[in-house]
């Protein structure tokens, strides 16, 4: 790698990881995009947004950019106008991982929390409403959106060359669903270069983009809580299938994953992994089957990876975990089946 000057010159080029096989030649291959700067893939969209921003002459020498953030696109941000000499203001709930406040905060954003109702609900339409409504007080700020801005889903066409230059093809997308910008952004560079996967949005259970009853749920950085709107990252246009999974289910993944293979995933992507394994004998032999890792279990340690966290909220699940760590073992790609045989 050439030395670089910017943090954000070392965005992308992120690892393909292969988690599991199957003996029919399926294989599951996470995009892992905690090896970004921030330790998650949204700092792609977050310089786009204000890269667009800047070519659309919507923010100007010193200009102030504000966001309703849950975290990982608050650190995006606060990257890039460092970088470049803006200031950040990022609108977060209680909600928001205490790290991820804490680097924001050390990068020089300033944090304006929303309104703590106490309960266990997303506040993200609160955020929206309150860094709307801040931005158009303020002449020289600029809202960046993210729900409704297309320079997210732009963020993400690297995701899609740095696929192709890794394997020949990607047969299925299956990716976690939050503004939608990674999972069609992704979708939508692919098709642009000849590759057509079928596409596989994955939320939590409480989630409404897909559908269904809404309700609370701990995932974080994912899905769209009852009340919020579904902005137009989400195109439904590109989406083959929209699946749901518990917080049950999507933290005992990614605490199997940690356990089993060293390998920390977000909860997010726990949910990503499970709904895949649960289906890998489904897909077509061969299948090519890739999901974005959008951050790394780091982020939890307090939350999905603490138990006394977990068991307050009744999610700790000894048998779900057992059951992730059965697929995990059942579907042991063969290069690593030897390794292990190796060391054994
Ligand atoms: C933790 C987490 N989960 C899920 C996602 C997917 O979100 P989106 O649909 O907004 O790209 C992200 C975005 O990078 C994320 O940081």
């Amino acid at each position: 790698m050439p030395l670089v000057t910017r943090v954000t010159d070392l965005i992308g080029r992120t690892p393909l990881f292969e988690l599991a096989a199957t003996s029919t030649g399926t294989r599951l291959l996470l995009k892992l995009e905690q090896f970004n700067p921030t330790g998650a893939a949204k700092i792609r969209m977050a310089r786009e947004m204000v890269l667009d921003a800047e070519r659309r002459g919507l923010l100007g020498s010193g200009g102030h950019i504000i966001e309703s953030t849950s975290g990982n696109t608050g650190l995006g941000l606060a990257v890039v106008a460092a970088e470049r000499g803006y200031h950040f203001t990022a609108v977060v709930d209680h909600h928001a991982c205490k790290d991820k406040l804490r680097a924001m905060r050390a990068m020089g954003a300033e944090l304006v929390f929303v309104a703590d109702d106490g309960d266990d609900n997303l506040a993200t339409s609160a955020r929206e409403d309150l860094a709307e409504a801040m931005a158009a007080a303020r002449p020289d700020a600029y809202f960046t959106e993210q729900h409704n801005n297309d320079a997210n889903a732009v963020g993400y066409y690297a995701v899609a060359e740095e696929l192709l230059e890794d394997v020949e093809r990607v047969d299925i997308l299956l990716s976690s669903v939050g503004t939608g910008g990674s999972l069609f952004g992704t979708a939508t560079r692919l098709r642009q270069l000849g590759c057509v996967p079928r596409v596989i949005g994955v939320e939590p259970v409480g989630s409404i983009a897909f559908g269904g009853e809404g309700g609370p749920y701990w995932q974080s950085g994912t899905g769209t809580p009852p009340g919020a709107t579904i902005g137009t990252a989400v195109d439904y246009s590109l989406l083959d299938e929209g699946v749901k999974v518990t917080d049950v289910d999507a933290f005992a993944t990614a605490r199997a994953v940690a356990a089993q293979l060293g390998l920390m995933i977000g909860g997010s992507a726990g949910g990503s992994v499970h709904a895949a394994l649960s289906r890998l004998d489904e897909f077509p032999p061969g299948s090519t089957i890739v999901t974005l890792v959008c951050d790394g279990g780091e982020k939890y340690l307090d939350t999905v990876f603490d138990d006394d966290w977990m068991a307050e909220r009744d999610l700790l699940d000894p048998a779900a975990e057992a059951e992730v760590l059965a697929m995990l073992h059942r579907y042991t790609p063969t290069a690593r089946r030897a390794e292990l045989a190796e060391v054994r």
